[in-house]
This record gives structure tokens, sequence and C-alpha cells, in this order.
């Protein structure tokens, strides 16, 4: 059997599985959906949202790339935060950052990558926010968890600064979350972003809503 056919073998018996439960679980499951919550994660393969979170289709909508980004002019996230925000309703939105991100650990390196430049420069802008905290940490495995731990809180700020989140946490108290997935030991670690505190040391320059 190929990795393809292996795939192909394993979805049959996933849908055996799941009928067996449940005859109608995929009539249900075509109706609609009506997730409460937003992940943006990264695309690693490791930190495999639904799996790490114990839920079932339905109950998440997920967007994923490099290093979980939140950046003001990528058409597809954006797309993505404002369906799901607007139009779905979710009440939470939740940015997972890991340990061991490798997109994370190529911005902390001064070199050319190619294509992802433009990408990574969002990362580097992170580092230089927090520049000084950063440099103050001499142990450097120490020093890329803590940027790990400063670029999610950043991509955080990065959805508070947006109208769709503004209006519907004053709407329905949507609220924004970080976390990290210790890929060490496979526990989810809440930063405990200070969602109104944030909201309000913006709002002088991003109010929108
Ligand atoms: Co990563």
């Amino acid at each position: 059997m190929t990795k393809i056919e292996k795939i192909f073998a394993n979805n049959k018996e996933w849908v055996a599985g799941k009928l067996n439960k449940d005859p109608s679980y995929f009539d249900n499951l075509s109706k609609g959906q009506t997730p409460e919550f937003l992940y943006i994660g990264c695309s690693d393969s490791r930190v495999t949202a639904e799996d790490l979170m114990g839920v079932q289709p339905g109950e998440v909508f997920i967007h994923r790339n490099i290093a979980n980004m939140v950046i003001s002019i990528d058409l597809n996230a954006m797309s993505v935060l404002n369906y799901a925000v607007r139009h779905l309703k979710v009440n939470h939105i939740i940015v997972c950052g890991h340990y061991e991100c490798g997109g994370v650990k190529a911005a902390m390196q001064s070199k050319d990558l190619g294509l992802l430049n433009p990408w990574l420069r969002n990362i580097r802008d992170v580092y230089r926010l927090h520049k000084d905290e950063l440099k103050s940490i001499t142990d450097e495995g120490k020093r890329y968890n803590r940027l790990i731990e400063l670029n999610v809180q950043e991509q955080c700020v990065n959805l508070i600064k947006t109208a769709a989140v503004q209006q519907a946490n004053k709407e329905r108290g949507l609220q924004v979350h970080g976390w990290v997935f210790d890929i060490h030991t496979g526990k989810l670690i809440d930063l405990k972003i200070n969602f109104p505190e944030i909201l309000e040391s913006i709002m002088e320059i991003y109010k929108l809503d």
C-alpha cells in the first residue's frame, strides 16, 4: 500500500467508526456549522489543532499559517477572521503558538530566506518591539521560547486592532486568547492575555468600532 492509499484506507475506517456510533453523523454534519471558536495556529505538522484541543468536527473554525501570524494585509487571514466573527459569530478567538516553532527560529537568524523574508519580517518586528526584554535573557533557548510567547501576544494585539473584533467585543463580549502549545509535554499554556487592558491601551489610535 502506498502512503496515499493508506490515507484513503484510514478515511474509510474513520467513516465506518463515525457511522457505527451514529448512523446520521454525516447527515447532521452536512447541515451547517456553528463553531464557538476561531483558532489561528501554526502550519507545523506536529501541532494538530483539533487533536490537542479534543474537539470534534464542527466545533472550531481554523486558520493556520507559518508562525500563527495575524497580518492586516493578509487577505486570507482577514477573510477567515471576518467570516468567523461576523457570519459564524464565534465568541472566542485563539492564537496558538508552539515551542520549537521553525518560523520563529528562522526569524531569529540574520539571513536572507528569500520569499519568506517579508513574512518573517513581522516576527522580526515583534523582536524589535520587545528587544530590551529579549536581550536581557542570556539563555538562548529561553529567549527563543519567550519570543514565541511574545509573538502570540502581538498577534492577539493585531486581532484587537481590527474593526470586526472591536465591534463583536462591544456587541457580544467576544474574547481573544493567547496560548502556547508546549510540544515537549503536550500541554496547552494559557498566556492569560489581558484583553480589556490591551483594548484600552491601543484605543487612542486604533479605535474602529
Ligand atoms: Co511553528
